[in-house]
C-alpha cells in the first residue's frame, strides 16, 4: 500500500501480461477491514472482479451493525449484542437501529406508542389468508401477505419522502407480529386475535399467537422476556443474504413492503434463516446421543452434502455471540417451563461438545451459530417448527428496514447491477429446425 500526496492510502494493481498499472484508493472505516475502492477498475483495465458469494466484497458503506468474525463480536450502533440482550428491550433496539442512538425516556415512550398504535392490519388483509391451504408453510404466507402490504399502504410508498419512509418502517415493524401470529392461527384453524395496546411488543405477539377469544390469556413474563431477547438477537446482522436482497431490491426504487417481502423469501433458505427449522429437524432425526458420531461423520464427508445445521458461518470464525445468549436463554426457558430432561437439548449439548473438539470443525472454525439453540427454545414455548423462520423474519424486519433506509439515504447509492464471467457460447448463426440433428 502507498500514499498519494494528500496522504490518502492507495494500492496498485499491475497486469503482468500488459504491464499496465492501475492505482486505487483504500478507504478506511471506523473499525474493521479497510476496502479497496474498485469503482474505476473496469473503466481503467477492462477487467471485472470475480467473487461468487461475495466472500471478499463490501457492497456498501454502513453505520448500523459491525461484526468481528474472528473475535465473535457483534455491535449494533456500537452496543454489544450481549449487553443489549441483557439490558434493553426489542422496541428500544428497533429505535437504536433505525435512529442511530438509544432513545431517551421520552423518545422510548413515544416510539412504544407508535408501535402499539400501528400493530393492527387493514381488515381486508385478513382475506389474503383464506386463499392459502391450511397446511401452507407459514413462510409462504408471510411472503404473500407482506408483499401485499404495498397494496394497502400507498400513502407510505414514496421512497423519496423521509416522512413516508419513517411511516413505512413503523408500520412494518409494528405489523409483523400481527401478520406472523395470524399465519400461525390460520394454520391451526383458530380465529385471529386482534393486538392489544396495553401489552408490550413481545407480550402482544405471544397473546395473538397463543390466546383465544374463549378465555383470558395471561402472558408468562419469563416467556415474554425470553421472546423479547430472541427478537433482539435476530434484529440485524450486517450485509447477510436477506439484507443484501432487501438492499438490492430497494436499489431499483421498489417500495419498502416489496423489499421486505424479498428479504423474507431469501431468509427462508435452510443455509440462512431456515436453519433454525432445519436444526430441530436434524436433532429429531438424530434421535439419540449415540447416533451423534454417525452424524458428525456424515457432516465431514466431502461426498455427502449433509451439513451440520446450526454450525458454521460466513463471518464468525469463533462462537456466534448470539448463540451464547441463546444457550443461556434456552436453559432459563426450560427451567421456567419445568422441562427437566429435554432429549433434544441433551443431543444438542452433546453434539456441540463433540463438534467443538473434532479437528474438522476446529480447523474449519465451525462453531454453533444463532440458529443452533433457538429451535429448542421455540419448541419449548409451543411454536411449531414451521414457525421458527417466521419469528426470525419478524425480528429481522427492523434490521432490513433500517438497512433499506440507510441505503435510500446514501448519496452514493445507485441501482445494484453486478456483472459476470461469461463462459457460455459465443455468437453463432441460427440453425433452422429442419437442419438440426
Ligand atoms: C444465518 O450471514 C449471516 O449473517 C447470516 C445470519 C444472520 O443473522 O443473518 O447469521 C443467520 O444464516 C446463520 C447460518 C445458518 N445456517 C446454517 O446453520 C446452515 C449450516 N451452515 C452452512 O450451510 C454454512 O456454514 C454457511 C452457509 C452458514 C456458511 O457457509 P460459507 O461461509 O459459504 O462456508 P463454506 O460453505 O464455504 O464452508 C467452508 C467449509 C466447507 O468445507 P471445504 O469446502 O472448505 O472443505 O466448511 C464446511 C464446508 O463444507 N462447512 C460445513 C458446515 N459449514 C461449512 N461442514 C459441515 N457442516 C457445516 N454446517
Amino acid at each position: 500500500m502507498t500514499q498519494t500526496e494528500d496522504g490518502n492510502d492507495t494500492v496498485t494493481l499491475i497486469d503482468n501480461k500488459t504491464g499496465k498499472q492501475v492505482t486505487m484508493p483504500v478507504l478506511h472505516g471506523s473499525v474493521g477491514p479497510s476496502v479497496i475502492d474498485i469503482r474505476k477498475l473496469y473503466a481503467a483495465t477492462g477487467y471485472f472482479t470475480y467473487d461468487p458469494g461475495f466472500t471478499s466484497t463490501g457492497s456498501c458503506e454502513s453505520a448500523i451493525t459491525y461484526i468481528d468474525g474472528d473475535e465473535g463480536v457483534l455491535l449494533h450502533r456500537g452496543y454489544a449484542i450481549d449487553e443489549l440482550a441483557k439490558n434493553s428491550t426489542f422496541p428500544e433496539v428497533c429505535f437504536l437501529l433505525l435512529n442511530g442512538h438509544l432513545p431517551t425516556a421520552a423518545e422510548s415512550t413515544e416510539f412504544d406508542v407508535i408501535l402499539r398504535r400501528h400493530s393492527m392490519v387493514h381488515e381486508q388483509l385478513t382475506k389474503f389468508y383464506s386463499g392459502f391451504r391450511r397446511d401452507a408453510h407459514p413462510m409462504a404466507i408471510m411472503c404473500g401477505v407482506v408483499g401485499a402490504l404495498s397494496a394497502f399502504y400507498h400513502d407510505s410508498t414514496d421512497i423519496e419522502d423521509p416522512v413516508e419512509r419513517k411511516i413505512a418502517a413503523h408500520r412494518l415493524i409494528a405489523k409483523m407480529p400481527t401478520i406472523a401470529a395470524m399465519a400461525y392461527k390460520y394454520s391451526v384453524g383458530q380465529p385471529f386475535m386482534y393486538p392489544r395496546n396495553d401489552l408490550t411488543y413481545a407480550e402482544n405477539f405471544l397473546y395473538m399467537t397463543f390466546g383465544t377469544p374463549c378465555e383470558p390469556y395471561k402472558v408468562n413474563p419469563i416467556l415474554s422476556k425470553a421472546m423479547d431477547k430472541i427478537f433482539i438477537l435476530h434484529a440485524d446482522h450486517e450485509q447477510n443474504a436477506s439484507t443484501s436482497t432487501v438492499r438490492l431490491a430497494g436499489s431499483s426504487g421498489a417500495n419498502p413492503f416489496a423489499c421486505i417481502a424479498a428479504g423474507i423469501a431469501s431468509l427462508w433458505g435452510p443455509a440462512h434463516g431456515g436453519a433454525n427449522e432445519a436444526v430441530l429437524k436434524m436433532l429429531e432425526e438424530i434421535g439419540s446421543v449415540d447416533r451423534i458420531p454417525e452424524i458428525v461423520r456424515r457432516a465431514k464427508d466431502k461426498n455427502d452434502n449433509f451439513r451440520l445445521m446450526g454450525f458454521g458461518h460466513r463471518v464468525y470464525k469463533n462462537y456466534d455471540p448470539r448463540a451464547q445468549v441463546m444457550r443461556e436463554t434456552c436453559h432459563e426457558v426450560l427451567a421456567e417451563l419445568g422441562i427437566k430432561n429435554e432429549p433434544l437439548l441433551d443431543i444438542a449439548m452433546e453434539l456441540e461438545k463433540i463438534a467443538l473438539s473434532d479437528p474438522y470443525f476446529v480447523e474449519k472454525k465451525l462453531y454453533p451459530n444463532v440458529d443452533f439453540y433457538s429451535g429448542i427454545i421455540l419448541k419449548a414455548m409451543g411454536f411449531p417448527t414451521s414457525m421458527f423462520t417466521v419469528l426470525f423474519a419478524l425480528a429481522r424486519t427492523v434490521g432490513w428496514i433500517s438497512q433499506w433506509k440507510e441505503m435510500i439515504e446514501d448519496p452514493v447509492q445507485k441501482i445494484g447491477r453486478p456483472r459476470q464471467l461469461f463462459t457460455g457460447e459465443n455468437k453463432r448463426p441460427f440453425v433452422p429446425l429442419n437442419e438440426r440433428g
